[in-house]
């Protein structure tokens, strides 16, 4: 049902967390992968991994960004892979401050990695995608583009935008069969969830019905949903992996 076999799959950040975990259970379920991150070494982890189950991976050092170097990763991925039948907009940064403090040049790097990288990595797979009548692209937002957060407007304001701009490609490419869906994880135990301090932590596990953080493989488990033909009637929509902390 989730059978990726012969299905070539671009996730951006996969060098740890999310993207990491990402990536592997798309190779898990078959497909080859082009892994994307700042620095194509970082890569090397996830890349063997990939290859240990027995499939394809190639590591591109790509700042999503910057329209050049994503247009350079993704002509140099679709030369190697003749393909891209998948796109998981992953990689995303913060950088937290309340709004009186926060200074531009952090909106501005927030905005974009989160939201510009999205709509960049979107525009350069969308030709391929449109020419071959199939695709899906899985854009990786956050709860608290839904509910927002104190000390976070720059990125609640990138992941409620990556959730609308979801909507929009979903309707705009519907008719190619080109499906685009948003993925809104709550709080997940990652590198960037683990520089938050306890008392912080603490607090957010009281928000959560099913009363613990989720692992990477909660929300893998959903992209692969989505970027599989099980969600084939599923588009423009944004699921929740938050433990019911948004409802
Ligand atoms: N961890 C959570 O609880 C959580 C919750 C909601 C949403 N998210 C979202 O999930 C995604 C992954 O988060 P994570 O926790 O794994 O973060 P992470 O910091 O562990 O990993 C992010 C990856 O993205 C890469 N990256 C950063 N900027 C990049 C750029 N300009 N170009 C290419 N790659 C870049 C990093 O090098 C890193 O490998 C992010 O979009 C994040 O906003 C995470």
């Amino acid at each position: 049902m989730f059978e990726l076999n012969d299905k070539v799959a671009l996730v951006t950040g996969s060098a740890r967390g999310l993207g990491q975990a990402i990536a592997l259970k798309l190779a898990e379920a078959g497909a080859d992968l082009a892994l994307c991150d700042l620095n194509a070494e970082w890569l090397e982890e996830t890349a063997e991994k990939v290859k240990a189950m027995g499939r394809r991976a190639e590591c591109y050092g790509v700042n999503v960004a910057e329209g050049e170097s994503v247009t350079a990763g993704v002509k140099a991925i679709e030369k190697d892979f003749g393909k891209i039948d998948i796109l998981v907009n992953n990689a995303g940064i913060t950088k937290d401050g309340l709004l009186m403090r926060m200074s531009e040049d952090d909106w501005d790097a927030v905005l974009n990695v989160n939201l510009k990288g999205t709509f960049l990595c979107t525009k350069a797979v969308t030709r391929g995608m449109m020419k071959k009548r199939s695709g899906t692209i899985v854009n990786i937002a956050s709860v608290i583009g839904l509910m927002g957060n104190a000390g976070q407007a720059n990125y609640a304001a990138s992941k409620g935008g990556v959730i609308s701009f979801s909507k929009t490609v979903g309707k705009e490419l519907a008719s190619r069969n080109v499906r685009c869906n948003a993925v809104a994880p709550g709080f997940i135990r990652t590198a960037m969830t683990e520089a938050l301090d306890e008392e912080v932590q603490n607090k957010m596990k009281e928000l959560i019905p099913l009363n613990r953080f989720g692992e990477p493989e909660d929300v893998a488990n959903v992209v692969l949903f989505l970027a599989s033909d099980a969600s084939a009637y599923v588009t423009g929509q944004v699921i929740s992996t938050c433990g019911g902390m948004v409802m």
